[in-house]
């Protein structure tokens, strides 16, 4: 039997038993029990395997591999196959075959090529899924469903175009009220009928531009709902569904999609280079943030991947590292792609455990090592989650806003959004990255950026408004309150709604050729790609706490950075500037400080995290991200989980070292604004 998984730390793996003869399979397996693995995720890809013909279905395999793993206590996950829609479906509906923009059919062969609307493409997909349901649902083994792979195809057909009208029409209901939101008297864009309406190519009307976007979006939540429709009436109660996001990618609105699941997952791969924890941090606590808890991650790189400019295998011991950054920042399971190379197909050169000649890689040594440490933390770790007291904002339709209209060719939202993120990941500070209308007062943030919040609406604004008079710390940024949320420019200066409670307002914006100097009561340095020049509003108790230096004459001696305390409620802080990194963290140290957030200072490439039980026991995971050691200085003495050793004062840490703490005996153990995770401070 397996075992039931809430809480459980997985180790796991992607594997495709229809690339191996059967008789291979128990060697496979017993593998994957000596490397440690407790999960496998399955049949994704499968779907002319599992229905070679229409209405045709051979199971018998997949449920002799899902029982052979059950003998050795490995738990499967299976994935619907939909990504990878057979030949002689697309041969008998060639509708189902997307439409890329030029208006032809996408070839088939390389996964997602169906169309998200395509009728005949919903049908067949239903017939697969409720027949693996029903068939594998019940089955004690499977723990967990993936719905298809990594959502992301835009399709351009006439369904497509039909549907889209379909959803203009129920989202404006009247020609007149969408002509009046997108003002379509510019450049005769005038629609008569809803037909007339094309999808966008390129650049186009900004309120269609962004309609498509969320269009897109509503696809693949019907499409989804579609699956989990004929998927969950056979599940057991403790089974889960997910979907295998892609981080940052931006083709849809993830918090949309998520609402829908039991889980959030997502697929790390670095490609080429290395691993940056500042920055990747980011997106373990955007997915964390999806369900507002815990994570997968379903696929994770062993080694190299095949898809990259150069496909440089990670360090060793680096991809542990990156496991337990991961586990640090809220993972519960952390699963390698793939299993075995293939002898065939599109990804015969991507990193594997187990090579084409069915011996384990040097990699896999590096995974074993990850089962024995999974396995002895398992029962610590259970329950306990990441508590963030910062959030980051996170807005799909400001972002593609953004996108469609950069003005600055180098902006990049999730570039501007990371700028934030590196300075509070470099002091250690626990963030949750959220979706814009989160309602935040009453709840555990004393800091809240959001950063490039372009579309603003009344009721967006009011629930930031209530959270600054709730006492909050609120950082608006540039490139915010600009527009509403039907892309239209609201008839107001930025930030718009918020210029109140921000005691300031956005005079001019201005694209940069060339960094602009600013300095400030606590920082001196540039401003990069974007200025906005402040106007304090008057009769505000705002001040200018930093102004631009000499540049394009606009800006000379103009705030360029505002702070806003309002007595007996928060401050908002409105930065016209995106400061060059040094100046970044100062000013950021600054509004940690002053918000009373206590940070912890780490030599380069160390990070320090920090999980909470249920009981009010802190997990401390020190984790060293350098390829050389380094020394930490621990406040107080400590066990260290991983190698079963007490640790006090002075640690090396070898290269990418990792240390799994709780606090010794002689403090007690505070529950959960205990200072123990602030007062962690290794240092060189
Ligand atoms: C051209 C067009 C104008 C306007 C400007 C913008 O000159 O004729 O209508 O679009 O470009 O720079
Ligand atoms: C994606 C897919 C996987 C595999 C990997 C390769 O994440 O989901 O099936 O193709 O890329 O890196």
């Amino acid at each position: 039997m397996t075992e039931p998984t809430a809480g459980r730390l997985q180790l796991g793996a992607a594997w495709y038993p229809e690339h191996w003869p059967t008789d291979r399979w128990p060697e496979d397996i017993h593998l994957m029990k000596a490397a440690g693995l407790t999960v496998v995720r399955m049949a994704e890809f499968a779907w002319s395997r599992l229905e070679p013909a229409e209405g045709k279905f051979d199971f018998a395999w997949l449920e002799q591999a899902i029982a052979g793993l059950a003998e050795h206590g490995i738990a499967s996950v299976l994935g619907t196959p939909t990504a990878a829609p057979p030949a002689w479906l697309v041969q008998d509906n060639p509708a189902s075959l997307a439409m890329g923009s030029d208006g032809r059919r996408i070839q088939f062969g390389n996964r997602c090529h169906y169309c998200v609307n395509a009728g005949e493409f919903h049908t067949a997909s239903k017939r697969i899924v409720q027949a693996m349901a029903r068939k594998f649902g019940p089955n004690p083994h499977v723990i967990g469903w993936q719905l298809d792979n990594e959502y992301s195809r835009v399709c351009y057909c006439d369904t497509c175009q039909a549907e889209f009208h379909k959803f203009l029409e129920t989202r404006y209901g009247t020609l007149e009220n969408l002509n009046a939101r997108w003002t379509t008297a510019y450049w005769s864009q005038t629609y008569s009928t809803w037909d007339q309406i094309p999808l966008p190519v390129g650049a186009h009307n900004p309120g269609l531009m962004l309609e498509f976007k969320r269009f897109v979006g509503a696809s693949y939540l019907r499409y989804q709902k579609l699956q989990l429709d004929v998927l969950r009436p056979h599940l057991k109660a403790s089974d889960w569904v997910t979907h295998n996001f892609m981080g940052w990618f931006g083709g849809f609105d993830h918090y949309l999609l998520s609402a829908d699941l039991d889980l959030a997952s997502w697929d790390w791969y670095i490609g080429t280079g290395h691993h940056d924890h500042l920055t990747t941090g980011a997106i373990h606590d955007l997915t964390r943030g999806f369900k507002r808890r815990n994570f997968w991650l379903m696929e994770t790189q062993p080694g190299n991947v095949n898809w990259s400019p150069v496909n440089n295998s990670l360090n060793k011991g680096e991809a542990r590292a990156m496991a337990w950054h991961a586990v640090a920042h809220g993972a519960e399971a952390v699963l390698y792609w793939q299993w075995r190379s293939a002898l065939g197909g599109q990804e015969q050169y991507h990193g594997t455990l187990i090579d084409q000649s069915g011996q384990p890689r040097p990699f896999y040594d590096e995974v074993r090592q990850l089962g024995a440490e999974f396995s002895v933390v398992s029962d610590l770790l259970a329950g306990s989650e990441v508590l963030a007291e910062v959030a980051l904002l996170n807005d799909y339709p400001s972002r593609w806003s953004i996108e469609a209209q950069k003005h600055h060719q180098d902006f990049d939202y999730v570039a501007h959004l990371t700028h934030y993120y590196r300075p509070l990941a470099t002091r250690n500070v626990a963030v949750d990255i959220l979706p814009a209308d989160t309602i935040l007062s009453g709840q555990r943030y004393r800091i809240v950026f959001a950063p490039a919040l372009l579309i603003l609406d009344e009721a967006r604004a009011g629930n930031l408004i209530e959270y600054v008079k709730s006492g909050g710390t609120l950082v608006l940024t540039i490139r915010t309150g600009v527009k509403d949320k039907y892309n239209a420019l609201l008839p107001s200066r930025p930030p718009g709604p918020l210029a109140g409670v921000a005691g300031a307002e956005v005079e001019e914006y201005y694209a940069l050729e060339r960094p602009v100097p600013v300095h400030g009561d606590w920082f001196a340095g540039v401003s990069r790609q974007w200025a906005e020049r402040l106007g304090v509003i008057s009769g505000s108790c705002s001040l200018p706490v930093a102004t631009f230096r000499a540049s394009n004459g606009w800006l000379d001696d103009q705030p360029a950075v505002v702070v806003h305390a309002i007595p007996d409620q928060g401050t908002v802080y409105t930065l016209g500037v995106y400061l060059d990194e040094k100046a970044q963290q100062d000013i950021i140290d600054h509004i940690l400080a002053a918000a009373g957030l206590r940070t912890i200072k780490t030599p380069p490439g160390i990070e320090v995290r920090t999980r909470l039980r249920p009981d009010g026991q802190e997990i401390h995971f020190i984790i060293n991200h350098n390829p050389g050691e380094q020394s930490v200085r621990l406040p107080w003495p400590a066990h260290d989980h991983l190698s079963g050793q007490d640790v006090r004062g002075n640690t090396l840490l070898p290269p990418y070292g990792v240390l799994v703490l709780t606090r010794g005996e002689q403090e007690p153990q505070t529950a959960r604004r205990a200072a123990t995770s602030r007062e962690a401070a290794p240092s060189a």
